[in-house]
């Protein structure tokens, strides 16, 4: 209606004139006459305030992080390339990580948030392959508002302090699934968390439509822990003592290292938690230890990011330098390829 009658008084203010020229419009019906477009104050401003309005709504979805397709669109093909191509070493990871995130965001209508469990041996790439789900769904990755990192002893470090932190993470969970119901939470250290925590958000996890009127079904939460990171590496060093390929290595024949009894130890952050037995995990998703060969790979990556060439030569005398265990054999790198970024610099 609004614009209707702006475009009407628009149109009035063009005032058709005669004019004695017949060569400008080839047309009959238009010949000897030229349209002058009157500036008429009024309407102009109207215009020009809409104009100014349409553009500063494009404008805010430009700059402002909005909870829709302009900011957050999954992107299952990228996911599926970047964890091909950036991430060595972890096939079984792969595979189930791109399987439970394409299978639940194509998901329109999910019955409940998706809840992974990364496992690992420190530096195999657990933070890294959370921050490649980001990077695929929402176009800030990892600085996307929607996307919260919890780190236990940055953000809990006082024991005491507990019960202030329950409430605080509940409300700060709630609050953001409210503002953007396909929000992400990551959990590190999850081993050094207190239990009770992750007790308290535990009901935003389960099957509910919603809780006091917000549904939590389409959020992420994504739990990293170095729990059953040894017996991952028991399994991964029996395959190699047998001489097996490392890609022979299934998700079966890591479900013992993931399984309830491993996380029955008090270093680990889902002691007496009920978010197992009760089912609450929908993927464990464990990590290989990294051998020299990977640590070669993530060495090339990390000089290309710095902007070098990549130099095998400089690499090779990096990687020769780091810890491998067992002590004898040393088939796995001692802190994955969590040092290379730091070590690298010595050697460029
Ligand atoms: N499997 C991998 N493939 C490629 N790069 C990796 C891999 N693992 C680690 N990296 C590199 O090393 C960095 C550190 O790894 P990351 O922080 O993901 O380890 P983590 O498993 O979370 O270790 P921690 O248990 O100590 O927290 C990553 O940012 C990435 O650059
Ligand atoms: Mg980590």
């Amino acid at each position: 209606m609004y614009q209707h009658a702006l475009l009407n008084r628009t149109l009035r203010a063009c005032v058709l004139r005669r004019t004695p020229t017949t060569s400008l419009f080839p047309s009959r019906k238009w010949r000897g006459w030229l349209i002058v477009e009157a500036i008429e104050p009024v309407s102009t401003s109207l215009l020009l305030g809409t104009g100014a309005a349409v553009l500063g709504k494009k404008l805010y979805h430009y700059f402002y992080e909005t909870c829709d397709e302009n900011w957050l669109n999954f992107n299952a093909t990228g996911l599926k390339h970047d964890l091909s191509t950036k991430l060595y070493g972890q096939h079984v990871a792969a595979q189930v990580v791109l399987k439970a995130v394409t299978g639940f965001m194509n998901n329109e209508n999910p019955k409940k948030p998706l809840v992974l469990s990364l496992h690992g041996w420190t530096g195999t790439g657990k933070n890294f392959v959370s921050q490649l789900i980001a990077e695929n769904i929402y176009q800030k990755g990892m600085t996307s508002n929607f996307v919260h990192l919890f780190t236990a002893t940055a953000h809990f470090p006082h024991e005491d302090h507990v019960d202030k932190y329950k409430t605080q993470l509940q409300e700060w969970v709630r609050g953001n699934v409210s503002i953007c119901p396909r929000s992400m939470f990551i959990f590190d250290e999850m081993d050094k968390m207190h239990p009770g925590l992750i007790d308290s958000i535990k009901p935003y996890l389960d099957f509910y439509d919603n809780l006091n009127g917000v549904s939590y079904r389409k959020a992420i939460f994504i739990f990293l822990s170095n729990a059953g990171g040894e017996k991952i590496v028991e399994v991964a060093l029996d395959f190699w003592k047998d001489g097996r390929e490392r890609e022979e290595i299934q998700l079966k024949d890591l479900e013992t290292a993931l399984s309830l009894s491993v996380f029955n130890n008090k270093n680990s952050g889902f002691w007496h938690t009920s978010l197992i037995d009760k089912n609450l995990v929908d993927y464990f998703v464990p990590f290989l230890p990294l051998e020299y060969k990977h640590v070669i790979q993530c060495g090339l990556a990390e000089m290309v990011s710095k902007g070098h060439a990549p130099d095998k030569e400089v690499v090779e005398a990096m990687a020769r330098d780091l810890n491998y265990f067992p002590k004898e054999e040393r088939v796995f790198s001692m802190q994955g390829c969590k040092v290379i970024p730091a070590r690298l610099d010595f050697y460029v």
